[in-house]
């Protein structure tokens, strides 16, 4: 049996490396039922902070193909990587792709699998935000319609599936396999030096105070999303508040993306942040350097969906900046860790003060018990097996 998995974007890769480390297991075990795994990576992120360090640290074993499509409009990474997925599967003829998360490389392998015939399961399948300005709610509906397989990580998930009418049998409710990544990795995590950490990663320009305190709260930040750093009005207000009141309160260490960086120069905003002293501009983290601040935060400030969840698992109250979320497991109404903030600077400047003053452990969701790859080769080895 051969499977054919993609990765394209950061989120993929801590997605990916339990599921090749779990088929390996079973190949070990089972050389009656081997399954052929061949990986492609879309090339989608290529920076060596966002792709290759994920490789390395997770022991992801190299890309068997690369696509190398790398940044552009969406039309121009969704239809470059059809063309080059199309040629990958016309010569390896997989039984299944699997696709993972809801990047443009989940859609783009997803409709080209389909449309040469072939079967393709979708993991972190069923996530719904119902807000379509998102591209990747787009990314999620096209694979989940799409997919002969869909694998959930929460029942509501399975429920936003059977409400749009995706027939039983195609879905099965297998858990987090994110939360198999962070189970794994927690102990490499928990004995990184904070000092080397901030030392290894700092933006070079950046004018932060060299004189970390770790026995004292600290804040951590990631922002990405073009609804929060896109326009100069959602921008600006929001440095305001994280210059003039978090970073007041306590260090703030924000790792920086790519994107991010790029839009705080075009507003003007870029000296801003590089003169705090109390801001740790730092570049984008690795795996267990970024496992390690949440691990040690006192807060969360993000608009990242998978932070979300392993804030969920680690107790870290986490700010999500955004008005959706299509992790609703994650909320604290749900017993999680989050509460959604929005880009309103009096909504997040009250639910900041308001987590600071307040303690709680959060529920495990059900199956984030870190053997969601297991249960997923388990169904390719038996029922999916051909
Ligand atoms: C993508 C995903 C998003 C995910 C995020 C995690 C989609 C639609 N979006 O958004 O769901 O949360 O990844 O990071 O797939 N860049 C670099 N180096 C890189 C990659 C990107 O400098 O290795 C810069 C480029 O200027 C690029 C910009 O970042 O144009 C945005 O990258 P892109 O892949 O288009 O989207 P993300 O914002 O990273």
């Amino acid at each position: 049996m051969k499977i054919l998995s993609v990765v394209g974007a950061r989120p993929n890769f801590m997605k990916i490396a339990p599921l090749s480390a779990a088929i390996q297991k079973h190949n070990a075990g089972h050389p009656d039922r081997p399954i052929e795994h061949i990986l492609v990576h879309t090339g989608q992120h290529y920076d060596v902070r966002m792709s290759d360090a994920f490789f390395n640290e997770l022991g992801i074993p190299m890309p068997d193909i690369n696509l190398e499509i790398g940044s552009g409009s969406h039309a121009e990474q969704v239809g470059q990587t059809m063309i080059a997925f199309e040629k990958v599967l016309r010569e390896h003829k997989p039984d299944w792709v699997v696709v993972v998360g809801d990047v443009n490389a989940t859609l783009a392998c997803s409709v080209t699998a389909k449309k040469e015939n072939i079967k393709c399961c979708h993991i972190e399948a069923g996530l719904r935000s119902r807000d379509m300005s998102m591209p990747e709610e787009i990314n999620r509906l096209v694979t989940d319609r799409l997919s002969d397989l869909l694998l959930t990580p929460d029942r509501i998930s399975v429920e936003n599936l059977r409400n749009e009418g995706v027939p039983e049998e195609k879905i099965r409710f297998v858990g987090n396999i994110m939360i198999d990544t962070l189970e794994a990795n927690r102990d490499k995590a928990s004995s990184i030096d904070i000092h080397k950490l901030l030392a290894e990663n700092k933006l070079e320009e950046s004018k932060h105070n060299n004189h970390f305190d770790e026995s004292k709260a600290f804040a951590v930040m990631t922002l990405h999303r073009p609804s929060n750093v896109d326009k100069t009005e959602v921008l600006t207000p929001l440095l305001g508040f994280l210059t003039g009141e978090v970073a007041s309160t306590m260090p703030l260490i924000w790792p920086i993306h790519p994107r991010t960086a790029k839009q705080l120069k075009t507003f003007g905003l870029w000296d801003s942040v590089l003169s705090n002293s109390n801001i740790y501009l730092l570049h984008p983290l690795g795996y267990h350097n970024m496992l390690k601040l949440n691990m040690g935060a006192r807060i969360m400030l993000t608009d990242s969906g998978g932070l979300q969840e392993e804030c969920c698992i680690l107790g870290t109250p986490c700010l999500t900046l955004r008005w959706n979320t299509e992790r609703p497991v994650t909320l604290r109404e749900h017993g999680g860790a989050s509460v959604l903030v929005g880009n309103n600077v009096e909504r997040i400047r009250t639910e900041f003060r308001h987590t600071l003053s307040n303690e709680g452990m959060p529920a495990r969701p059900e199956l984030w018990d870190g053997h969601t790859a297991e249960r997923i080769v388990e169904l390719f080895a038996t029922e999916f097996y051909e």
